[in-house]
């Protein structure tokens, strides 16, 4: 009985120490958004950064990072005219987003 009560406080207490971990890697992250810092290891190519692209393409209601990856590699080099496989520029710009890194301007 005692030992039961020990293993489950003993996992209680990973499982709160596993979720301050994750609040605490959000909140960085969502500070890095707000100041427009790309992600540590960037690897979006320096003109979605450069380029005014960030605040050109904007992110609608609805969007998630496929999508707005998606839209700015069409806008860019025309729909569809680009390589979607790994470690090409959409594919680092969407990892990007994805680690919230891009300061992508709302609608
Ligand atoms: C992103 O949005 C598109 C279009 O709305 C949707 O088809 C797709 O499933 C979404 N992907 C994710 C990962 O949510
Ligand atoms: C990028 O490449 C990785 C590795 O091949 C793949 O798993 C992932 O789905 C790709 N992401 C996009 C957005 O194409």
């Amino acid at each position: 009985m005692l030992l039961i009560k020990i293993v489950v406080g003993l996992c209680l207490v990973l499982l709160l120490a596993v979720c301050e971990l994750n609040a605490a890697e959000k909140q960085e992250r969502e500070a890095r958004v707000k100041r427009g810092d790309p992600p540590k290891n960037s690897a979006a190519p320096s003109w979605v950064k450069n380029d005014g692209w960030l605040s050109k393409i904007k992110w609608r209601n609805g969007d998630n990072c496929t999508s707005w990856t998606t839209r700015l590699f069409d806008t860019k080099y025309g729909n569809g005219n680009y390589a979607k496989g790994p470690d090409n520029e959409y594919n680092k710009t969407q990892k990007d987003c994805v680690r919230g890194g891009l300061a992508i301007q709302r609608e």
